[in-house]
């Protein structure tokens, strides 16, 4: 539902939230903002003039977390001005930094961690009312998705993103998700099912279930009945208006026959799936406790795609892990090369405290990294141009996704596999909608499709107005 525009009086108090780091964060984000839209605050979009500023973190990369301490450092000086502005820190940085930050910072009034967000607006409410500087962290006795989701929190459009079990089992060495975001916690299916359906009844189309080890849904609920991912992707099936569905993230580990087959028979699920293989070198996945060498990667991806031809795969990579030599990185190019993903996300190491690696000298020199960096994305560029034309000839769906400036008359959609392709703009299509083409040509860039058929009355893809 769209954030309706109320204008800011003297008694409406006004939150300012950014949001940084995963998919998770933005979702936690929409409730964080529901929390506070249903009090009756007022979003803003000023960090110079809001009642409450509020960071919601990363601490996957030092990157992540150096940003937001910039931008804390500039809220220094209103907040001199200003005592009554309150600063917020919530998430991941929080919950890796606890009380230090509060030492670091002393602007800070509230750090809270990832199971406490629910109860942001009391504490922001209790600093209002004259309490001292408030830490929530670790474990929470509540949960933190309510059984119903309020959906005041979600900006609208035909994209959502929903959250079907929280946290991480795993140790990767690198890894400070397990540590900030604790254990799994996966939500009940019949809850998810209708955040779904309550979703589409606002005119959403596709929807990305989150999870860090997605394929892992429902292994901590008690074992007597418990759900997986194959049977939500099942329930799913039965949202008419619900034209796809993504998955983020997959564990090579919990890949099994039963969830290709039921990815295989969805309608529903978007053949374009992130199975993170991090390093292509056997020496560096054991390093990394990933879980799997290079051969039972390859058994998984295999059993993928023997159930879908068309599956696209989408990797993360980790390049400069320590010790990773030459001969290290040459594997995972040949890797990158060997499963020909679709898309790459290719990161530089960066050291962790409080995780296993942290006691390794990072000793990959900086410019060799940039340098491995480089090479990667090159390669993944020139893998990508070569798997896109081979659609050419054949018959799909696409979502619509947006008009890009770049080519004026033309509408930007997706295949079921997540290849781009360029429509001509007509009559009747809108974001959100899926339309069948025939793919015709490939333009050195993207996919050319030509309308198949009759497009459909509008009312049936969504209750939401579209306009042409
Ligand atoms: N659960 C997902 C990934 C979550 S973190 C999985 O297991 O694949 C997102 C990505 O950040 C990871 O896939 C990894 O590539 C990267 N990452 C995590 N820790 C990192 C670190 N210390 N340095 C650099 N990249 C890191
Ligand atoms: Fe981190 Fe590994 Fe868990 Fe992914 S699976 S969140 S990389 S510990
Ligand atoms: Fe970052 Fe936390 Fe997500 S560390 S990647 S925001 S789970």
């Amino acid at each position: 539902m769209p954030q309706t525009e109320r204008p800011v009086t003297k008694n409406t108090r006004s939150f300012n939230l950014r949001v940084f780091g995963c998919q998770m964060n933005v979702y936690d984000g929409e409730l964080i903002s529901a929390s506070f839209l249903k009090r009756g605050w007022q979003a803003s979009n000023d960090s110079t003039s809001a009642d409450v500023v509020l960071f919601h973190t990363c601490s996957v990369r030092e990157q992540a977390e150096e940003r937001v301490h910039g931008l804390l450092g500039e809220l220094r000086r209103r907040k001199k001005a200003d005592p009554d502005v309150v600063i917020g820190v919530i998430g991941c940085m929080a919950d890796r930094e606890g009380q230090e930050l509060f030492e670091r910072e002393p602007h800070v009034d509230i750090v809270c961690g990832s199971r406490h967000f629910p109860q942001l607006p009391d504490m922001v409410e209790r600093v209002m009312g004259g309490e001292e500087r408030i830490c929530e962290l670790g474990e929470s006795p509540n949960p933190v998705d309510e059984p119903e989701r309020n959906l005041t929190g979600f900006p609208g459009g035909y994209q959502a993103h929903v959250a079907v079990m929280r946290g991480c089992d795993l140790n990767c060495t690198y890894c400070i998700v397990p540590s900030v975001r604790g254990r799994v916690e996966s939500r009940p299916a019949a809850e998810i099912v209708a955040e779904v359906a309550r979703l589409v009844e606002h005119g959403v189309t596709e929807v990305h279930l989150l999870g860090q080890t997605i394929d892992s849904y429902g292994r901590d609920l008690p074992r007597d009945g418990r759900p997986d991912l194959a049977l939500l992707l099942d329930e799913l099936e039965r949202i008419d208006r619900l034209k796809r569905i993504r998955l983020v993230t997959l564990h090579p580990s919990y890949v099994d026959q039963r969830l290709a087959a039921a990815m295989a028979r969805s309608s529903k699920f978007m053949r374009l799936l992130p199975v993170p293989m991090q390093s292509g070198s056997d020496r560096v996945l054991k390093k990394m406790k990933r879980g799997y060498n290079t051969d039972l990667y390859r058994k998984r991806i295999d059993l993928l795609r023997s159930a879908m031809p068309d599956l696209e795969l989408v990797s993360d990579w980790i390049v400069g892990f320590p010790g990773e030599s030459d001969e290290d990185f040459e594997d995972t190019m040949q890797a990158l090369e060997e499963h020909s993903f679709l898309q790459s996300y290719v990161f530089q190491y960066s050291p962790r405290p409080g995780t296993v690696a942290y006691g390794t000298k990072d000793d990959v020199p900086k410019k060799v990294k940039a340098d491995r960096n480089h090479r990667m994305l090159d390669l993944q560029r020139r893998i990508a141009r070569e798997r896109t034309p081979r659609l050419v000839g054949q018959q799909d769906s696409i979502m619509l996704e947006s008009r890009p400036e770049r080519s004026p008359g033309k509408w930007l959609g997706r295949t079921r596999n997540g290849h781009y392709a360029l429509l001509d703009e007509q009559p009747g299509l809108a974001s959100g909608r899926e339309v069948a083409v025939d793919l015709v040509a490939y333009n050195g860039r993207e996919l050319v499709a030509e309308l198949r058929g009759q497009l459909e009355p509008v009312a049936s893809f969504g209750r939401q107005e579209f306009h042409v």
